[in-house]
């Protein structure tokens, strides 16, 4: 069975992209479904690449069980619309810098993460980099609800 390759991209890739890496990864180990799927994340700028998220991002994963602490921050590149089948956006600032390096023909279903989630209130993760703590359960709990709609379509197809 093919699998299914996902990347998730915010600005920074330090809050919300690998937040929502670490969590989907740890909802396909939950249900075994490890051999399935292939995540990774990746942020439209190039400003923290090779670092390691923010402690305030890693902080609150951790507080649900998500260990973030190895990821690294790298930017998205055109290349990555030939080989992901799903480039999941988390604002549509984000969507919008993804679209500017699309090539013209690629396969990859490039969409607003939040497509796949439950909130009639949301339709973007917000980005919690200048905001206060709640910033970062709000992403959260808009990741956890978005990863469940997401793996449960994309098995779907
Ligand atoms: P992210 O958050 O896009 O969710 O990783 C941000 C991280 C860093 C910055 C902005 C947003 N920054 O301005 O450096």
């Amino acid at each position: 069975m093919k699998t299914i390759k996902v990347l998730f991209v915010c600005l920074g890739n330090i809050c919300r992209s690998p937040t929502a890496e670490g969590v989907c990864q740890k909802m396909i180990a939950e249900r075994g479904l490890e051999s399935r799927f292939d995540i990774d994340s990746a942020g439209t700028s190039g400003w923290h690449i090779g670092q390691g998220p923010d402690p305030r991002t890693v902080a609150a994963a951790a507080e649900r069980g998500y260990d973030l602490s190895p990821l690294r921050g790298r930017q998205a590149v055109p290349e990555d619309f030939e080989c992901y089948d799903y480039i999941l956006a988390m604002d549509e600032s984000n969507l919008s810098d993804l679209n500017s390096i699309a090539p013209v023909h690629h396969n990859a279903k490039v969409d607003l993460f939040l497509e796949y989630g439950s909130s009639d209130t949301y339709r973007e993760v917000p980005d919690p980099y200048h905001g206060g703590d709640r910033g970062f359960e709000l992403v959260l709990d808009l990741i956890e609800d978005a990863c469940t709609g997401f793996l449960d379509k994309a098995l779907s197809k």
